[in-house]
């Protein structure tokens, strides 16, 4: 069965706007777990414009499920996730100007690197994931780059406002599905899915899991972050497996 994991990034945001208290994302981490998420996830990002340390060390002791620290490949980061001991990894790239993560990782090209720094986290037990386009030379890289999971970037395709146009980054996705799971690799989908565009995979066999911030966050704010999160964890399970 499909599973979701609940990224609170946001919920950092809103907190950071003011620079204050609140909201805490530890207990948007827990009410999510409360409401059916499977996984919580952070980012850590170099500029720290939302998710600070602390988060990341408090949601690391209170996370009853399984905690995703998505980063960039730097020094740095890998020191704080050997530290943090977080049950995955994600890998991203990261720009300072962007406004949130525009496009994959470029593994191609870059095997050897990538796989030097995965070594020290797979070595203590971390599970890891490459956040990647659904380009196959992207894919083969991260098979060579000895990574479990992939998690595919839907952002294109949840972009995308011509009918033509989404149902192209569509096909592009399905089929680096298949690809990825043929040559062994678990793969994740993440990034712009909503309580709509998501449907789209629900035929889509061997998705591992979810993962999604923004819409459940901003539909929390209309309707109560325990039934945004449920309503999104009882669509993902009602998905093929
Ligand atoms: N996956 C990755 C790798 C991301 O960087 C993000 C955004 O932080 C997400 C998933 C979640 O995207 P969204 O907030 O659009 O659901």
């Amino acid at each position: 069965m499909p599973q979701l994991a609940v990224n609170v990034d946001h919920v950092a945001t809103l907190r950071q706007a003011r620079m204050g208290i609140e909201p805490e994302p530890v207990t948007a981490a827990y009410l999510a777990e409360m409401a059916g998420a499977t996984g919580i996830i952070v980012h850590l990002r170099e500029d720290r414009r939302h998710i600070q340390d602390r988060d990341v060390e408090l949601i690391r002791k209170t996370c009853n499920t399984r905690l995703h620290l998505e980063m960039a490949a730097t020094e740095e980061m890998q020191g704080i996730a050997l530290g943090i001991d977080p049950e995955f990894v994600c890998l991203v790239p990261e720009k300072r100007e962007e406004l949130t993560t525009e496009g994959g990782l470029n593994c191609v090209g870059n095997e050897q690197r990538l796989k030097d720094f995965l070594a020290p986290l797979h070595a203590k037990g971390i599970r890891s994931s490459l956040f990647i386009d659904a380009d196959p030379k992207q894919i083969e890289a991260a098979r060579a780059i000895g990574t479990e999971y992939i998690e595919i970037h839907t952002g294109h395709y949840a972009d995308a406002k011509e009918f033509n146009a989404r149902n192209e980054e569509l096909s592009k996705i399905i089929e680096g599905i298949r690809l990825a799971q043929g040559i062994g690799l678990k793969v994740n989908l993440g990034h712009g899915l909503n309580y709509r565009n998501i449907l789209a995979f629900k035929d889509v066999p061997g998705i591992m899991e979810y993962s999604i911030g923004h819409s459940i966050m901003a539909k929390a704010i209309y309707v109560g972050l325990d039934r945004a999160v449920r309503d999104m964890a009882e669509l993902v399970r009602s998905f093929a497996d």
